[in-house]
């Protein structure tokens, strides 16, 4: 997986790229990141990037030339995809990061001050990603949330393999909660079931848990994980007793 960052500010990747799953991930060659500073190609002689916006108004607008050229200085693999960061983008989710992890390659745009011109959007960029309702001061850590939540679905990227599909969203559902040694802690002790070693138990538990949270906190998404079990269990009194549990 390749990804290729279009940045005014790449000294920002530093220590993300070089830390944890992610630095791991680059130096066993699973996920490849290369960082391009917008700034190395632009036309104007003091370095400027950027210029005031037509129409009035506050702050700046980023050119096209030195956003089109950086662009164009690689090709971009086939297959491959633009993605400009903005508020105004479709929403990161958990299916848009398994879709974008099966592409060759994406390019990640990061604008600052107000925004990019609006040429360069219409004529280069197959796609606006937002990671969410608010503004950041420019897109590289949006950038880092993306290159971060797609890599770990990268094949091999993950120590523990097994536990990008028991994540929170992988199965539709929040995820349980994790416990580990020592078994009491300042008088709170571990459920007991995860003590019992009886598997199918704790899977139970687990499911329970994983119902309740998503239930208390995304009530929209537990709907929907119903709404597909009811449709599915065609043994509707187990179905009962697991909603008795919750
Ligand atoms: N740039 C500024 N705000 C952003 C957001 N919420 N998501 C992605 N890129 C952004």
């Amino acid at each position: 997986m390749k990804f290729r960052v279009l940045t005014l500010f790449p000294e920002m990747f530093d220590s993300f790229l070089n830390t944890s799953i992610i630095g791991r991930a680059i130096s066993g060659g699973q996920v490849e990141v290369t960082l391009d500073n917008i700034r190395d190609y632009t036309e104007n002689k003091h370095g400027r990037v950027d210029d005031t916006p037509f129409g009035g108004g506050a702050g700046m607008v980023m050119c096209v030339q030195p956003l089109k050229d950086a662009l164009m200085a690689k090709t971009v693999a086939p297959g491959g995809r633009v993605i400009y960061l903005s508020p105004k983008g479709e929403t990161l989710t958990h299916a848009k990061v398994v879709e974008l992890a099966k592409l060759p390659e994406i390019v990640l745009v990061c604008g600052h001050y107000e925004g990019i011109d609006q040429r360069f959007i219409d004529r280069y960029v197959d796609e606006e990603l937002s990671i969410g309702d608010y503004v950041l001061t420019g897109g590289e850590t949006a950038a880092m949330v993306v290159i971060d939540s797609v890599s770990r679905m990268v094949a091999d990227v993950l120590s523990n393999e097994a536990s990008a599909h028991e994540d929170s969203f992988s199965n539709d559902l929040l995820e349980y909660p994790h416990y580990t040694r020592p078994a009491v802690y300042d008088g709170d002790a571990v459920p007991d079931v995860l003590l019992s070693g009886n598997h199918a138990e704790i899977d139970r538990w687990r499911l329970i848990e994983s119902l309740k949270i998503t239930k208390a906190r995304r009530p929209e998404l537990f709907a929907a994980y119903m709404k597909k079990v009811n449709d599915l269990v065609k043994d509707k009194k187990t179905l009962q007793r697991i909603k008795k549990d919750l």
